[in-house]
């Protein structure tokens, strides 16, 4: 499967080497992963093919080198480099510049990239929209890991839909994140009658996600609320911190602290208090893997839009009906594609 990247960060270095370390190990048992064969592609079946950043330090070098260039601060694992190892090239760093955005979309149409991931730091949603029209320009299928809008500008989904190519976004949601977990806990609160007085998340981490959320977290913290609405109808009374605090020497680590107040049987006080520690940026490529593999399939397919497989997958996905209707069709359908080893 031909992927090509935007954005060479954590969450790449994660994927990246997380795809090597699997090809190390016997394909029936993978630690980690869902789906080892979703839609017939195998997690190691990822050949990376064009690579776009703009940091002096990473465009020009191979993938294995730049996946490692400063502030990317995941672990190095002792895996082998990657089979497929493209120089990264300058990617768009004017998103007014069009003649900017058609090279990004030769370079697609070159590679034969099936899917272009979308994985640049949030809080640039003119670059989102202007990577997003590259795609949709070079006709490659679209996963988009952040909460800026690429899937959810109307005009560009509905192109991307009328021209079959799949949108698979926005923001997606991780592996075992403080979305859902917070909101697996609020909807057993919900479920059982206790009523909810007070509920907050904060996120604290040290990589450069982290950083740059602490000045851009205003799309991410919508998103986080759309998130814990997939799983209970109100969330006014909970309030989410999507980056507390840069704390330098977790690096990758990323540590939730979640808590929940509520009133049960006559009024006496319910609270828990959860914590939740993880490597931030294996979070994510737990779950790239999934959406990379769910929009190849639908671009095989000649299925435009959104596929319904990634709904309980990203925080933000695209409406097809009500959240309380997708999400089943969702879980079905992606238990389908998994199913499906042809
Ligand atoms: P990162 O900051 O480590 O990487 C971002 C990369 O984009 C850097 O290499 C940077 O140089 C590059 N970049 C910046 N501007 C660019 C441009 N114009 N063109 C091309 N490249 C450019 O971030 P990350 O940890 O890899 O996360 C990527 C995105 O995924 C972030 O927006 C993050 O909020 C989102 N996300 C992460 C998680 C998670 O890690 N668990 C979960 C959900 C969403
Ligand atoms: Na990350």
């Amino acid at each position: 499967m031909k992927l090509a990247i935007a954005g060479v960060g954590n969450n790449i270095s994660a994927l990246i080497q997380g795809i090597a370390y699997y090809g190390m190990l016997d394909a029936e048992a993978l630690p980690g992963v869902a789906r080892p064969v979703l839609g017939g592609i195998a997690v190691t079946d990822i050949e990376t093919v064009a690579v776009f950043d703009l940091a002096p330090n990473k465009v020009g070098k191979k993938l294995s080198d730049a996946m490692f260039a400063e502030p990317n601060n995941y672990p190095k694992l002792e895996t082998p480099g990657p089979a497929s190892d493209p120089e990264v090239t300058f990617g768009i760093a004017d998103p007014t510049d069009r003649s900017q955005i058609d090279a990004v979309a030769q370079v697609l149409r070159d590679s034969g990239a099936e899917v272009f991931l979308y994985s640049l730091p949030t809080g640039l949603p003119e670059l989102a929209a202007a990577y997003g029209r590259a795609a949709v320009d070079a006709g490659v299928a679209v996963v988009n890991c952040t909460p800026d809008p690429i899937a959810g500008l109307p005009a560009l989904f509905a192109e991307a839909r009328e021209k079959n190519i799949p949108m698979v976004g926005d923001d997606l949601q991780s592996h075992i994140g403080s979305s859902i977990v917070h909101g697996t806990v609020l909807s057993l609160l919900e479920e059982r009658g206790i009523t909810l007085t007070g509920s907050y998340q904060l996120n604290i981490g040290g990589n450069a996600d982290f950083k740059n959320l602490r000045e851009h977290g205003g799309n991410k913290e919508a998103s986080k609320h759309r998130a814990l609405r997939q799983k209970v109808g109100n969330t006014d009374s909970v309030t989410v911190i999507p980056s507390a605090g840069f704390v330098a020497h977790l690096h990758d680590r990323k540590i939730a602290h979640m808590s929940v107040e509520g009133r049960g049987w006559a009024g006496m006080p319910v609270r828990l208090e959860i914590s939740l520690q993880v490597q931030d940026s294996s979070n994510a490529a737990g779950v790239i893997i999934d959406l990379i593999r769910i929009a190849a399939i639908a671009a095989r397919r000649g299925e435009g839009g959104f596929p319904v497989a990634a709904t309980q997958l990203l925080k933000s996905p695209q409406m097809l009906t009500e959240w309380h209707e997708q999400v089943p069709s969702g879980r079905a359908a992606l238990s389908a594609l998994a199913a499906d080893h042809a």
